[in-house]
């Protein structure tokens, strides 16, 4: 009896161990499903956690893999050193979680909440979107607009100085005498909404007003940036539901400029022309009802063939291709694709291959010369995304080069062509106003290149005529007039270079 008593005694402390562990194992919470990590500083992030066991990864576009154990979650996306890592003890389903990133200047740790969220919170259900129209042409930018915006060299890591030192650096520098217009603060300064429903800036975004103030008390113009989806693509506030209502506070707030980016739109509508072209049209309807005027950037990486009904939807620009990067491949890959495209572009309606990538340090100085003729040649938009503050010397002479942007800015509506294509070398060709014509020898290969066009083919475009040919064509990086003897022109061109010329107007008989 007593030996029952003790074998009960073990059993029930054996039973009450397991239950224990039991029940340890119910107390961790499973983390599986959706998660918002918010911060004052850096605004929403939004995680989908999937747990197997102690071993979580997410899923979608941050590649996070950790565990769980013990009730403490640590997550990275990686194993080096520049990993980023989210940290908690996990607790019910909001607790305080920390966030390391080693991401530029903006990198260190950001304390903040990680809470559940339903699905609906991050995939909410479709809204209606409007029957297709042709919105009216809001008149802006009849010129490829010019400026610089924050994505290229900042990420979204970067804040209210950062943005008032290049308006600052925009003036001071040379640049916007050059032409250059806009500031464009892109993804990184939104958190979330207040209680009325208004889309507030983060920490480093206090006061999107005053900050427009600013820019333009320099004589500039100031663009914002936002997506026709709940967040922008990094996980900031996007505008989702509250198109009407952004527009109106972009508006008051004193905005000139709207970059709005598909992103998570994706998770709520198709990337059908239809619901492209819908969702665009919701934002171009509703930055017209401001009477602001507002250039309105499409970003949707030229899906459903965005240069076919950008300017229906009230587009002023829209972007062509993906996202640049800062090397050779990617630039070239991009620029040389556009001539096709290019009889889409009218005034006040640009193709746009994405922001400039001069000065970031991916690429030699004449692959940047090369950048800089290229856009100028397909009238992109020409949006720095350097650091203007720190620019040397040789970026600014790029960048800030007078022929080179007067090719981009000319008024007249003739597209650019390819005149010839022989292995690595390209010759395009654009008129220009006054029966003058843009000529750029281009080098795609990696060594020097004799390139050359005959003057009788060049007659095709500046309505000069057959057996004329210009006294003098101006070479735009030597800034030199050259004689253009004989009937064949022939440059020898660098690797990945350009040879940049202008005809002169006018010409006479040979
Ligand atoms: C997309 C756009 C970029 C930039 C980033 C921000 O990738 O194409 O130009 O705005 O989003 O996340």
């Amino acid at each position: 009896m007593k030996k029952n008593w003790k074998s009960l005694h073990w059993m029930g402390i054996a039973c009450a161990l397991l239950l224990c562990a039991q029940g340890r194992a119910f107390a961790q919470t499973e983390v599986t499903g959706y998660w918002k990590f918010s911060s004052p500083t850096t605004g929403l992030d939004y995680l989908q956690l999937k747990q197997t066991g102690e071993a979580v990864t997410s899923v979608g576009r941050r590649a996070l893999t950790g565990t769980l154990h013990d009730g403490k979650l640590h997550l990275a996306t990686g194993t080096d050193a520049n990993a980023t890592t989210y940290d908690a003890v996990v607790k019910g389903d909001k607790f305080p979680a920390t966030r390391v990133t080693h991401d530029g200047p903006w990198g260190g740790t950001d304390t903040g909440t990680l809470e559940r969220v339903t699905n609906e919170e991050i995939h909410p259900t479709r809204l209606p979107l409007p029957d297709l129209r042709d919105l009216p042409d809001n008149g802006l930018v009849r010129t490829p607009p010019m400026g610089w915006n924050s994505w290229n060299k900042f990420h979204d890591r970067f804040d209210d100085a950062t943005v008032r030192g290049m308006a600052d650096a925009m003036v001071s520098s040379g640049m916007a005498k050059a032409g250059y217009t806009y500031i464009i603060v892109d993804e990184g300064w939104s958190s979330g909404r207040d209680a009325n429903g208004k889309i507030t800036g983060n920490a480093r975004f206090p006061d999107m007003k005053a900050l427009a103030d600013y820019v333009h008390s320099k004589g500039l113009k100031i663009g914002i940036y936002s997506s026709p989806g709940p967040q922008v693509c990094g996980g900031y506030q996007g505008s989702y539901g509250h198109e009407e209502e952004d527009a109106q506070t972009f508006a008051d707030w004193g905005y000139d400029y709207l970059k709005y980016d598909w992103c998570s739109a994706g998770g709520i509508y198709q990337s059908t022309w239809a619901d492209l072209e819908g969702a665009y049209q919701k934002m171009g309807e509703a930055l017209e009802k401001t009477r602001r005027p507002i250039v309105y950037s499409l970003c949707e990486y030229g899906a459903g063939d965005v240069w076919k009904w950008g300017a229906k939807a009230g587009g002023n620009l829209w972007r062509t291709t993906g996202d640049i990067a800062d090397n050779w491949a990617s630039m070239s890959r991009i620029g040389f694709a556009q001539p096709d495209i290019a009889s889409n572009a009218q005034a006040g309606h640009w193709n746009d291959p994405d922001m400039l990538e001069v000065g970031n340090g991916g690429m030699t100085a004449d692959e940047y010369r090369t950048h800089m003729s290229l856009w100028a040649m397909l009238r992109a938009p020409l949006i720095a995304g350097n650091d203007l503050r720190t620019m040397t010397e040789e970026t600014k002479s790029i960048l800030t080069n007078p022929d080179i942007i007067a090719i981009d800015q000319d008024l007249e509506a003739k597209p650019v062509q390819l005149l010839s294509r022989e292995g690595t070398s390209e010759v395009l060709v654009r008129p220009l106003t006054g029966n003058a014509v843009a000529i750029g020898l281009f080098n795609r290969g990696d060594k020097p290149a004799e390139i050359s066009f005959q003057w009788d083919s060049i007659h095709l475009f500046d309505n000069l005529g057959f057996g004329m040919r210009p006294p003098t064509v101006r070479d735009l990086w030597k800034h030199q007039e050259i004689p253009a003897t004989g009937d064949t022109f022939t440059a020898t061109v660098p690797p990945h270079g350009v040879v940049m010329l202008q005809t002169i107007n006018g010409g006479r008989r040979r």
